[in-house]
């Protein structure tokens, strides 16, 4: 019984290959492959009849993209920008395959194509703001670096960098200041158009702190000192003493140097405690207050 299935199969088997092997034919190899921007062709394979083509489309050695076409082309506009891509096309006839052809070529960016930088945008980070910018995911393949002058409020040159990433962080920032930057792209040896970007840092009241306080017995003196302009430039207006038995507003006229502010409570009891929040006025707004509690002398019966 298993044996006649065994003579059945061999005979099956042996007249199998022998029709094929007649007609069995070698499909030569495509003598030409050529890339141009988003085709890919070769030359046909003739030899055969009902020939195939197998496209395999490697990048860094591995197999990314497989077809099997009938045509003596395929579209490759797919294909990323400015990488470097192996073509291999191979024939086919009645599952024979041939010889395998190659090519290695890079993805060229279209003549004329001006990359631009867009969407640019400022984080702060503590006392930092990290800068950044895109580019149209196309083209991120083709930078060689960026070109970034940035200019701030007290700059007349720029700082020149060259960078490789799309953003950096601008470190040390002022409150309020105000940056410009010029950005420009670098590729194939050519430079993009320039765009340009304003950022501001964002606001932040300015809370003051007490560096001296003296007391009298009808007399408070304090003074105040302000953040730095060189931490915080927003625009100080006034400066508010606000207690339970008397009120003042001192204007403030800012300037770099941010003096001190004294400031002299007169006319009080002696003897008594004085409650009062002091806070400054900024383009961000009143600052949080500063709490302070203040007992006036005894009048000293030496004075007369
Ligand atoms: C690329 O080749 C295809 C087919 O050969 C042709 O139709 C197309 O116009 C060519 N494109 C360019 C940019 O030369
Ligand atoms: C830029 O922003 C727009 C709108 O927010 C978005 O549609 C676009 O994809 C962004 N472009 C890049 C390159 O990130
Ligand atoms: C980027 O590639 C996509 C898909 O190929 C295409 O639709 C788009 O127009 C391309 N963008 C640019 C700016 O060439
Ligand atoms: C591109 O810009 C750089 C400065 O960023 C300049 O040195 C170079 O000459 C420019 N190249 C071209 C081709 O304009
Ligand atoms: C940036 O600010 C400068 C001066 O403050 C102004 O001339 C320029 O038009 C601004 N640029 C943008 C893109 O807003
Ligand atoms: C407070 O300041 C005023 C004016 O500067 C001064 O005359 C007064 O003596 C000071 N009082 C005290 C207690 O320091
Ligand atoms: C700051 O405020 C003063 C007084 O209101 C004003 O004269 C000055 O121009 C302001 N400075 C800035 C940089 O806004
Ligand atoms: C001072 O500030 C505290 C908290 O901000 C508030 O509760 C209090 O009423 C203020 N005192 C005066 C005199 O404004
Ligand atoms: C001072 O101003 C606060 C509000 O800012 C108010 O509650 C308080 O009554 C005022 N005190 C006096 C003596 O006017
Ligand atoms: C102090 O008084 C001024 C003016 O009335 C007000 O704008 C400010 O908010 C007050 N500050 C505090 C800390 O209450």
């Amino acid at each position: 019984m298993l044996c006649k299935i065994c003579i059945f199969t061999i005979l099956l088997a042996t007249f199998g290959t022998w029709g094929t092997w007649a007609q069995l034919c070698i499909p030569e190899p495509v003598e030409t492959i050529e890339l141009n921007a988003s085709t890919l062709s070769w030359s046909s394979s003739d030899n055969c009849e009902g020939t195939q083509y197998m496209i395999i489309i490697r990048s860094a050695g591995i197999i990314e993209y497989e077809y099997t076409v009938d045509s003596l082309s395929l579209d490759v506009s797919f294909l990323k920008l400015c990488r470097r891509y192996s073509f291999t096309v191979t024939p086919s006839a009645d599952h024979i395959l041939g010889l395998e052809t190659s090519l290695d070529s890079g993805i060229a960016l279209p003549e004329d194509t001006d990359i631009v930088v867009q969407n640019f945008t400022g984080v702060q980070i503590g006392e930092d703001v990290l800068i950044q910018w895109y580019v149209d995911e196309n083209f991120t393949n083709c930078i060689t670096y960026y070109h970034v002058l940035s200019w701030h409020e007290d700059t007349d040159t720029p700082d020149s960098l060259y960078i490789g990433q799309n953003g950096y962080l601008v470190e040390h920032v002022a409150q309020c200041m105000n940056y410009r930057f010029d950005i420009t792209v670098h590729y194939n040896s050519v430079n993009g158009t320039t765009a340009q970007f304003n950022y501001t840092v964002p606001e932040k009241t300015n809370t003051p702190t007490l560096v001296e306080l003296r007391q009298g017995s009808s007399q408070i003196n304090t003074t105040w000192s302000l953040e730095k302009y060189s931490l915080n430039r927003c625009n100080i207006t006034a400066l508010y003493v606000n207690g339970t038995h008397f009120n003042q507003t001192y204007e403030i006229v800012d300037a770099p140097e941010r003096p001190d502010v004294l400031v002299s409570i007169t006319s009080l009891r002696a003897d008594t405690m004085y409650y009062f929040n002091v806070s400054t006025e900024n383009t961000a707004g009143v600052s949080p207050a500063f709490l302070i509690a203040v007992q006036t002398l005894e009048i000293d019966p030496s004075v007369d």
